[in-house]
């Protein structure tokens, strides 16, 4: 069967040992003396595709590790299973779904089919059906129940069906409708909407309730409250319909509700919530930039899947990103990876990413259930790369441990301030380099001397002042945030994380270690809500939720 196993485990790979040997002799290798000793390290290590750059040359590597660590995709077959996720085989097997987040974005229009039948007309109906909705919104045409326009719209959603529209909203704020502001209400710890609802007009505020399934308890918490808060004001349901739409693969959960179901924007269970932001999960998007810039972020994130599916693997942008992953998860066994953005617009990246990778690769079993024996996807996280310098870069530069880091850095600012932005483009750049380099103890000397107040106690100091430097990055230039850049940068970590995913034979696609929290969260709100003290759980759980029962019922 196409969606089992590639048989073959990491470890058993042909090229396996020959990576591992290879491993032993490079490792001590500094980046440093790799770049004294070829001057073209650069051009080697680099790929341009459209307006993005990728320069992997301050990594630990060779040409010989490229070249093995591409054999090594070959081997887990990763060409084959890249075939079958464009041609909608149902590659996610523990779920029996397609996986067809390209398809959203298919702008070539080309069938792609599932179950024998071609998807591209049900995408392309509600695309028309989000486009005729949200020019409506823009235009003012849709009015609430009042007659005035929509000026506030409230994403109320979690996970998949939050992260992804409300990192891209962020990233294109130059691109946005100046009367429409997007709130996005995802915590069900009350104060989240609460704060959301008190700068709100009930008249001209419209919800989109976004939820995959329609069940989950935060989502539908929050528009339950959300509803409740609207019609304390417009009193009628009937004008819901005008204040409240839903994006959902489930109809019956949204009519249940009270959402009359012309008002849903349908999206399907071959699209995984992290990777939903491309399908109608992305209404909020569109309202805020408009059909056309959404239109152009999905052809750049088309123009990556074509990159990513026809270009040899040792070209290939998202190939050559994981398998460094690879490299430094499996051989160097790093344990986390960092996502630092050099462009304020996309503060939120780091978190989206969090989601897309962990919640796809964060696994111990592979595709068939068998325990893996090798480490699978890392730790991701990160932040705004220049308030980074200012809290933990202290520990990437001089700490124990090894942090892989990708520095994802834009060139042309959409503010007034290009001079701004090339001070932090030089922060950038100055820290892949002291990462790459460091500074030894003759360097650090030497820069003791020539400064102005030499300190008395060099000797004891300049220990403190040496850096190693080897440290890992990989440089990603964008020429400038647009739609379609961004769409290219999102659709390249999907793919990096495929391509690690068949490497590690795992199911990227499905959460199963999200349900255990949700069905035990479910009991301890009846024990919270019972008329007796609970002693159904271990003693740490239990006495946890009476002390909680005693203050919440004592509030005074
Ligand atoms: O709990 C995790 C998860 O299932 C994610 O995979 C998903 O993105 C999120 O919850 C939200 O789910 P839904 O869109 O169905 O509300």
């Amino acid at each position: 069967m196409t969606t089992q196993s590639n048989k073959l485990t990491l470890t058993e790979f042909p090229s396996y040992r020959p990576l591992l040997e290879h491993y032993e002799r490079v490792k001590n290798l500094h980046m440093r003396r790799l770049f004294s000793v070829d001057s073209k390290r650069v051009d080697k290590f680099s790929i341009e595709h459209q307006d993005l750059l990728l320069d992997y040359s301050k990594n630990r590597i060779t040409k010989e590790t490229v070249a093995l660590l591409c054999q090594l995709a070959k081997e887990a077959k990763l060409e084959e299973w890249r075939e079958r996720m464009f041609n909608g085989e149902a590659i996610n097997n523990t779920e029996g779904r397609s996986v067809l987040h390209t398809a959203l974005r298919n702008r070539s229009n080309t069938p792609v089919m599932v179950n024998g039948k071609d998807v591209m007309p049900q995408i392309n109906t509600t695309i028309d059906k989000v486009e005729s909705f949200s020019d409506k919104v823009r235009s003012g045409e849709w009015k609430g129940y009042t007659g005035k326009v929509i000026t506030d719209i409230v994403n109320i959603g979690i996970g998949g069906s939050d992260l992804g529209p409300k990192m891209v909203y962020q990233a294109l704020e130059p691109f946005r409708h100046e009367r429409l502001k997007v709130h996005f209400v995802s915590n069900v710890d009350g104060a989240h909407i609460d704060a959301t609802l008190k700068q709100l007009d009930p008249e001209t505020s419209l919800f989109i309730v976004s939820s995959k399934t329609f069940t989950t308890q935060e989502t539908l918490t929050n528009a339950h409250n959300a509803r409740k808060w609207f019609l304390k004001t417009a009193l009628d349901e009937m004008h819901i319909s005008k204040h409240f739409v839903a994006v959902s693969t489930n109809s019956e959960a949204v009519a249940n509700f009270g959402i009359d179901t012309r008002n849903m924007f349908e999206f399907w269970n071959w699209v995984g919530g992290r990777y939903s932001l491309w399908s109608a999960i992305g209404l909020s998007v569109v309202l805020a930039i408009g059909m056309d810039h959404f239109k152009s972020m999905l052809e750049g994130a088309h123009s990556m899947d074509e990159h990513f599916r026809e270009t040899p693997l040792e070209e290939n942008m998202p190939v050559i990103m994981g398998m460094l992953g690879i490299w430094y998860n499996n051989f160097f066994d790093a344990e986390s990876h960092g996502i630092l953005p050099y462009d304020d617009y996309l503060r939120s990246l780091p978190l989206y990413l969090e989601q897309a990778d962990m919640e796809s690769n964060g696994k111990s079993v592979d595709r068939d259930g068998r325990k893996v024996d090798y480490a699978t996807g890392p730790i991701i996280w990160g932040t705004s790369g220049i308030n980074g310098q200012h809290a933990f870069y202290q520990a990437l530069h001089q700490g124990t441990k090894l942090i892989p880091a990708d520095f994802i850095i834009s060139m042309l600012t959409h503010s007034e301030h290009q001079e701004q932005h090339n001070i932090m483009f030089s922060n950038a750049l100055a820290q892949t380099e002291a990462l790459m380099r460091g500074r030894n103890l003759d360097e650090t000397y030497a820069d003791i001397m020539a400064s102005e107040k030499v300190p008395r106690d060099v000797e004891q100091r300049i220990h403190h002042m040496v850096f190693d430097g080897n440290h890992p990055t990989n440089t990603l230039l964008i020429r400038k945030l647009t739609p379609h850049s961004l769409g290219m940068l999102i659709a390249l970590y999907e793919h990096k994380i495929f391509v690690q995913g068949i490497v590690w034979n795992l199911n990227s696609f499905d959460q199963w270690g999200v349900e255990l929290g949700k069905q035990l969260a479910k009991k301890i709100l009846e024990d919270i809500n019972a008329p007796q003290a609970t002693n159904s759980h271990d003693s740490s759980t239990n006495t946890l939720i009476n002390y909680y029962r005693d203050i919440i019922q004592h509030k005074e």
